[in-house]
């Protein structure tokens, strides 16, 4: 563990007007100004502009919650990660479940975009996780690291400083029932032991690898306790500046 960075990403998803994400922005800068772990806040792309510039100075960093696969053309309504890293954005979600499941986003169209991300410069955030069904089927290992493999197809291992994984339970997210600490551990080691057969042990070992759903200040440390959760990935937490500073803290 003491091999890799905490990483506490927000996920604001479809949240914050111009004037809220400011006010946020604001509040939280100075909460984490001291964070031991790296502070990510992953906004809408209408909020990015002002993200970068409010953050400038500050030791948090700036992220889109998804791109594009190519590098422009026909794709009405789609970002690029090209265009994502000309702002200076430097981290992306890819594959987030709501993506997944609303708009019909596949592991091969994720690994595509995670392909785009990285051919930019950026550092992805990558989701993986089981529906409920799926995990009271049993399946959630076979599930969570073909997710994982089919994600990181052509990534070299020396891409693989720039991969962050997330693992989130669909059936945690924004329901406020947190997996437990031995739940999410058991499938980020899995994630982990998934990168080891793929690379090596030490691109496992350097690799960070977050929890996400109803991630909140009162389960946090228990979270982050566990051996293999290096991190968070934060949804409705990460809206307000005490409960995600909170987070931060936490993972210091
Ligand atoms: O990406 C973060 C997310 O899906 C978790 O959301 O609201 O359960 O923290 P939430």
């Amino acid at each position: 563990k003491a091999l890799r960075k905490a990483v506490i990403a927000g996920n604001w998803k479809m949240n914050k007007n111009r004037q809220e994400a400011a006010t946020l922005i604001g509040e939280l800068k100075e909460k984490v100004a001291g964070a031991g772990c790296d502070v990510v806040i992953c906004v809408p792309y209408t909020n990015l502009e002002t993200a970068l510039s409010n953050t400038n100075g500050s030791n948090i960093k700036v992220g889109a919650e998804n791109c594009h696969w190519a590098k422009s053309g026909a794709f009405t309504g789609e970002v690029s990660a090209d265009m994502l890293a000309e702002m200076g954005v430097q981290y992306v979600i890819i594959g987030h479940s709501e993506r997944r499941q609303y708009f019909g986003e596949t592991d091969v169209t994720v690994q595509q975009r995670v392909r785009a991300a990285l051919d930019a410069g950026l550092t992805v955030i990558l989701c993986v996780g089981e529906m409920l069904e799926q995990r009271e089927q049993g399946v959630t290992s076979e599930l969570v690291a073909m997710q994982t493999k089919i994600a990181l197809g052509g990534v070299s291992e020396e891409e693989m400083a720039r991969i962050i994984i997330a693992y989130e339970p669909v059936w945690a997210i924004g329901t406020g029932r947190t997996a437990t600490a031995e739940q999410a551990n058991e499938v980020c080691k899995l994630i982990r032991d998934t990168i080891a057969s793929l690379y090596s042990q030490k691109v496992a070992d350097a690799t960070t690898i977050q929890y996400g759903g109803s991630m909140n200040a009162g389960n946090a440390a228990d979270l982050l306790a566990q051996p293999d959760v290096d991190g968070g990935l934060i949804g409705g937490a990460s809206l307000k500046a005490p409960d995600f500073a909170a987070i931060v803290e936490a993972a210091s």
